[in-house]
């Protein structure tokens, strides 16, 4: 027994081993393929920003930025940090400070760990990662549909089912305004029925208020004013232009004027991808048009769109639809005696690594059996045995380990030289 205690991880954050590791790596290379059928280029930011991009960006009164941040003051310099909490805010400015944005418009996505500090459960965690695709510079609606029919192609290629798409326009900052004004007076009528937090946002962010779980703010929230109703010719025209593309292509959708997203950047179009297979938080992606942030965020205005899928509720949501099989460390597992034998096996791998196949020699306790052993869990298709009779014979004995690869023969002898060719031939 170890003297020392054990330092166990962080509440919410996860540890990824094999084999589920694979299983990220393959999804991420999926999204890699996905992204650049559409021209999506590839942007990588600190996860560490200044605190005051997203307070501004994302918006003082969110979940997000008054209670999810992970949030510290340097010691070495006093500045005030944050631990991304998502990509958006970062890649505008990025953007801006880059000179990135101005010359053409952008098709950018990012992928990697965010952080929020919420109440840790099935499909919500402190650290979860995110493919995060933004359009910088285009004023839509056709980039605004883009996007979403990208997304219906990935759940197609992921063999995904039973995810539906939500849509809801948030007009322009006139309209919200109007809406508003509504809203409050709505609110002071309804003030009795209003919980601590409700009333606390009433008047900052009312808008958030109708997205409250209390079942008993339910009926007030169901009547309340309709942002959608306010909106005027243009954004209804921007919304049918949307619509018309998605009716186009045969994606189906609904209207939910409920939706207006957990960050204050939206503008216009705003969807959600949800499905009832991942329990509470079935929400798989989430985004919309943010026209307002890069002048926000102190460039230039220019119009941008984008969305975030959360990937652990998408790998979730793959593994139920399509289990992918468990991957094989290895194609080939060499086998030894001896420090003679070792030499020859390590030596063989590398040329068999030439020739493209995926090799282990083996390492560690010397008896056959043992070898062997690992050999079989490691899933090599072939064991390659170099012992003291196949040094002196200068060919390696061949044990096929799964019969669907073994032809006639389930054992034979092959020459150094041959092997590479040999096994490529028949793996
Ligand atoms: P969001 O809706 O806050 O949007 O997050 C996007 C997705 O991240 C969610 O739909 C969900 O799948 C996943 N997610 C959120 N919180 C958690 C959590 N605690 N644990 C696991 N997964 C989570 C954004 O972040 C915007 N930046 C999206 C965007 C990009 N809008 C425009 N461009």
């Amino acid at each position: 027994m170890s003297e020392f205690k054990k330092v166990a991880g962080l509440t919410g954050m996860k540890d990824t081993l094999p084999p589920e590791s694979a299983h990220w790596e393959r999804l991420e290379a999926l999204v890699r393929d996905w992204l650049a059928a559409y021209g999506y280029q590839n942007m990588r930011t600190p996860v560490l920003e200044h605190t005051r991009l997203f307070t501004r960006g994302i918006g003082e009164v969110t979940d997000i930025v008054e209670k999810e941040m992970y949030s510290f003051v340097d010691p070495l310099n006093d500045e005030r940090l944050t631990m991304r909490p998502e990509f958006t805010a970062g890649i505008v400015r990025s953007a801006i400070e880059q000179n990135f944005l101005y010359d053409r418009p952008r098709r950018i996505y990012a992928m990697g760990p965010v952080f929020r500090h919420e109440r840790p459960q099935r499909g919500r965690y402190r650290q979860f990662h995110q493919i995060d695709v933004e359009a910088l510079g285009f004023p839509g609606p056709d980039v605004d549909a883009e996007l979403i029919l990208m997304l219906a192609r990935l759940w197609r290629l992921l063999g995904l089912s039973d995810i539906r798409l939500e849509l809801n326009s948030l007009g322009q900052a006139s309209e919200r305004a109007a809406h508003r004004a509504a809203l409050i007076a709505y609110l002071e009528r309804h003030v009795d029925v209003l919980d601590e937090e409700a009333r606390r946002r009433m008047h900052s962010n009312p808008l958030r208020v109708l997205d409250t779980k209390n079942p008993a703010m339910q009926d007030m929230a169901n009547g309340a004013p309709r942002l959608f109703d306010f909106l005027g010719p243009e954004s209804l025209a921007h919304y049918q232009g949307l619509c018309a593309r998605l009716d186009d292509a045969g994606v189906a959708y609904t209207l939910n004027p409920r939706l207006v997203r957990g960050l204050d950047y939206y503008n216009l179009t705003v969807f959600e991808w949800v499905t009832d297979r991942l329990g509470a938080q079935g929400t798989v992606c989430g985004g919309g048009r943010y026209d307002g942030l890069i002048e926000l965020l102190g460039g230039k205005p220019a119009p941008a769109v984008g969305f975030a899928i959360g990937m652990e509720r998408l790998l979730d949501l793959w593994l139920q639809d399509a289990p992918p099989p468990t991957p094989d460390e290895c194609q080939v597992y060499l086998v030894h005696q001896g420090d003679d034998g070792q030499r020859r096996a390590a030596r063989l791998a590398e040329g068999l690594r030439d020739a493209g196949l995926r090799v282990l020699v083996h390492a560690g306790s010397t008896g056959f059996k043992s070898q062997f052993r690992r050999a079989d869990a490691s899933g090599a298709i072939a064991a390659v045995i170099v012992g003291g009779d196949e040094l002196v014979s200068g060919a390696a004995t061949v044990k096929w380990l799964r019969t669907e690869a073994s032809g006639e023969s389930q054992q034979e002898s092959i020459a150094f030289d041959q092997l590479a060719q040999h096994l490529k031939q028949r793996i």
